[in-house]
């Protein structure tokens, strides 16, 4: 008889901080330690976790009895930078049996404060203007430094920044593969710094390292105020460089090489404009020159230079196109098939001074020629100009489109491009997948990919409303609605947490948050944008376990609280009017028909609520019975103010919306809930079983329905072909989420161009209910991070089968459940060291069960 031998059950996948394995440049001098326990373990009931910082032993926390196994917070002396970190962890099950010891992960910290940086900023001077046609208007900078080295080096490490983008080569070969690195941050409160390793880039002697700036969200064409040929960018003018390059030696000596006046900059180059709106111009026929000593300063100025603390923008996939057209002489459209963020790349044969020009759009006009009025003022083309004859094969560095399709011309008459000269390359923040959902009905599948690739196109470093007109901002309504969503399919754990530094840097004097983060409007106040600031923290805390969102967010909660109390007039804001329950179908303007008082009301209450909770859970027991009564006085007022001993909403225009954030944000009693639901059901029976929801009801009508015994209303909404509703756009061939239901129809073509995007993530919110109810994979707040959850499937008359998979903190839960030969059969997935509450849908008791795969199978549910 063969025995097999077990495999070691050791802890695998340790991760450090938000979930990162083996970072280099890390951000957090006190970091948290996470992992994951072998198959067959049930629970761990104890840790013991060693740390050695430089190689010697820093840290080791002892056999502690826990059931922790993420975010275990480090006990040595607080990590300084460069510091290079070395830990492993064993543990104990729930037999306690002793694991041995993990492998050991790594990670190095970046460098953690302004003063580890003895480089200055450069930048080039800017060369006399030229003029005529092909004059540079937001041309490009080059800087560059040879150095020398002298022996041989063991480590070299470039930490690196900019005041605008920048792509950095040494020795002719590019550092790194990311782009718009150190991403959109509120440049002068914080600026975002990359750490490199480039050991293996240098020469014992000569070296030589090259930077190219692009203007960027710095000083490039931003916002509405500033249109493009303006000299002013919305934080500076020119692009700057913060470099420096830390070499070790073999024997133990150190060098570093900073920006500074030793450097030689220019603008003459091939890049003649590059904006993140407006595109990128490209004459290959200029080669750098006219290089000048730079312009250095010593003063690092007032930002916070810290290590980036997520992962940058890369090209995460090449798309090929699947058919060309061609519906004017000359102009050739190439379809990618799918509408998505990025670029062009180029590569087919071209003549020496030969043009080409790149347009782009998401849609196409009934002649087939592009539709892209919708981009307002930008301009979104790239052009390209070859040196000589040959092959052309460009990417452009500083901008990025939202795409379909992208039409070549200038190519010699006669000529047609073949399909694989232009490629379309994905790009956005390089976030984990961690999620699926999948389902037996292929338009619910297709909405499905609609929300992920809406969330792809929209993750390019910061949360974005839309990735193509000339806006792409931070917009903090669309991101508080569609958060809970991307939890479910990237890991943005991180994303989100650095986002809200920046919510955190850009709060207005007064508590409100601004509409857009980092912030280029200089407004803010609007209910359910401002909300932001504590809804994420929330959604965050209980889909990751991360308290630490909820500790390093609490103030800017206060703060926001407090200006909506400073608004109240007997016991609710008032005339605080903002986007309204924005883009509502068939209301005649923008913001809706929902009562301003209703939302700024619900609003501060919820707000009000998750304040309380989050004071409680970070041990602010006083604070937390402060906000509880505040939110529940408020409570009362709404209760008095809106509704009838019906149920009925009074004194306010009667809409979905506010029956919806009645009940969703809790604040009518169980009672009222029952009496308000056949109101609501109402409303949407008279709209012919149609929402009548903006953005901000949409997000709440199927939770709510669902949650009020309304499960079957809810999927018949979700479910609906026709106008408005998620179905409606896939019918009209939408690949992606649409700012409007029917930003485009068969029946009558493109929406207003004033607010007609076809990448816009916010009615994209639906996806946390298919995840949650339909497959049936939900969190449970009590248990946040996924400890417990629960399974509990909707099993709706649309669908045979659902599957949701998730990789938690712990591992991989899934739930799937199938209809066949009349049983209904769930499988469930439980990583180790967690458990999951089954609820049955056909209304058996409900279960709990361990770690492992779990079969069950009943009776058709009736
Ligand atoms: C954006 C929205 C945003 C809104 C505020 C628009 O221009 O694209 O998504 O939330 O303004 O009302």
């Amino acid at each position: 008889m063969t025995q097999t031998i077990p495999a070691p059950r050791i802890a695998h996948t340790l991760t450090v901080g938000e979930n990162f394995i083996d970072p280099l440049g890390f951000h957090d001098a006190n970091p948290r330690f996470s992992w994951q326990l072998p198959e067959g373990t049930k629970k761990q009931s104890a840790y013991h976790i060693q740390v050695k910082v430089d190689g010697s032993d820093a840290w080791d926390s002892g056999w502690v009895k826990s059931d922790q196994s993420t975010l275990i917070p480090y006990g040595g002396a607080l990590l300084q930078s460069r510091q290079q970190v070395e830990w492993r962890i064993r543990f104990r099950d729930q037999g306690n049996i002793e694991s041995e010891w993990s492998y050991p992960a790594h990670f190095e910290m970046g460098l953690l404060c302004n003063s580890d940086w003895s480089a200055q900023w450069i930048r080039a001077v800017e060369n006399t203007p030229q003029t005529g046609p092909d004059a540079p208007s937001e041309p490009a900078s080059w800087l560059r430094r040879s150095f020398k080295l002298s022996g041989p080096i063991t480590q070299a490490r470039l930490y690196v920044t900019a005041r605008g983008l920048f792509e950095l080569h040494l020795n002719g070969q590019r550092v790194g593969e990311d782009h718009f690195a150190n991403g959109w941050t509120g440049y002068h409160k914080r600026l975002d710094t990359l750490t490199y390793d480039v050991t293996d880039h240098l020469n014992n002697d000569e070296n030589e390292l090259q930077a190219t700036l692009g203007k960027g969200w710095y000083a490039g064409h931003l916002g509405w105020s500033n249109s493009a040929g303006q000299p002013e960018g919305k934080y500076g003018r020119n692009p700057e460089l913060l470099l420096q390059l830390e070499v070790r030696y073999a024997d133990g000596k150190r060098q570093t090489i900073t920006s500074d006046e030793q450097w030689q900059g220019t603008n003459d180059g091939p890049i003649l404009s590059s904006s993140i709106y407006d595109g990128e111009d490209y004459d290959a026929r200029r080669p750098v020159a006219n290089w000048q000593p730079v312009l250095a300063d010593a003063s690092l100025g007032q930002a916070r230079l810290t290590p980036k603390p997520f992962a940058p923008v890369r090209i995460i996939q090449t798309v090929e196109c699947y058919e060309i057209t061609e519906p004017q002489p000359g102009r050739f459209i190439f379809d990618f098939g799918q509408n998505l963020v990025g670029w062009v790349r180029l590569k087919f044969p071209i003549q020496h001074d030969q043009k080409i020009t790149l347009r782009f759009a998401e849609m196409l006009k009934a002649d087939g020629t592009l539709y892209n009025e919708n981009y307002r003022s930008a301009k979104s083309v790239d052009t390209y100009i070859a040196a000589r004859d040959g092959t052309a094969l460009w990417d452009p560095h500083f901008t990025f489109h939202g795409f379909r399709y992208a039409e070549l011309s200038g190519l010699p008459q006669g000529v047609r491009p073949f399909k694989n000269w232009l490629k379309a390359r994905v790009l956005h923040s390089d976030l984990p997948r961690i999620g699926t959902f999948t389902s037996s009905h292929s338009q619910l599948n297709q909405l499905q990919s609609n929300i992920v690739w809406g969330q792809r196109g929209n993750f390019v470093d910061i949360p974005t409303d839309c990735p193509q007109r000339d806006e792409r901002m931070g917009w903090t309504g669309d991101a508080q609605v569609f958060c809970a969503t991307s939890l479910f399919n990237y890991d943005s754990h991180a994303f989100w947490k650095s986002w809200l530094g920046s919510m955190r840097d850009d709060q207005l004097a007064n508590g409100r948050v601004p509409h857009v983060v980092p912030d280029i409007l200089y407004d803010g106040g609007s209910p359910g944008w401002m909300d932001a600031a504590t809804f994420i923290p929330w959604e965050l805390y209980i889909r990751t376990g991360d308290i630490q969102v909820l500790i390093e967010n609490y103030v800017m909660m206060q703060r926001l609280v407090r200006w909506y109390r400073s608004k109240c007039v007997d016991g609710l804001p008032a005339k605080v009017v903002g986007f309204g329950d924005w883009l509502e179908p068939y209301a005649e303007n923008l913001k809706g028909t929902t009562s301003f008082d209703i939302l700024s009301g619900a609003y501060y209450i919820r707000s009000t609520a998750i304040l309380a909770q989050t004071a409680q859970l970070i041990g602010r027991s006083d604070d937390a019975q402060r906000y509880a009564q505040e939110a529940s006085a408020a409570r009362k007022v709404f209760v008095e103010r809106y509704f009838d001993a019906d149920g009925k909403l009074q004194n306010a225009t009667e809409t979905q919306t506010s029956y919806l954030l009645a009940y969703g944000f809790d604040l009518v009693s169980d009672e009222l809930k029952q009496k308000i639901t056949p109101h609501l059901v109402r409303l949407i029976r008279q709209a012919d079983t149609h929402l009548r929801t903006g953005f901000l009801g949409t997000p709440l009508l199927a939770r709510v329905l669902d949650e009020a015994g309304e499960g079957e209303l809810a999927c018949e909404l979700l479910f609906k072909q026709t106008y408005p509703s998620w179905f409606y756009p896939i019918n009209q061939g939408a690949t992606t989420m649409w700012e409007r239901w029917n930003s485009y129809s068969h029946e009558n073509g493109f929406g207003d161009v004033g607010m007609n995007s076809f990448n816009h993530y916010a009615y994209g919110a639906i996806g946390q209910w298919m995840y949650e109810r339909i497959a049936g994979l939900s969190p449970d707040p009590a248990h946040p991070g996924y400890k417990h959850f629960f399974i509990r499937p909707l099993i709706s008359k649309q669908l045979t089968s659902a599957n949701a998979q998730l990789l938690t903190p712990y591992g991989k839960a899934a739930s799937t459940w199938e209809l066949a030969d009349g049983k209904l059969v769930i499988n469930v997935t439980v990583p180790a060291n967690t458990t999951a509450t089954i609820q049955f849908p056909d209304g058996r008791a409900d279960q709990t069960v361990e770690a492992g795969n779990h079969r069950f199978e009943s009776k058709r549910q009736a």
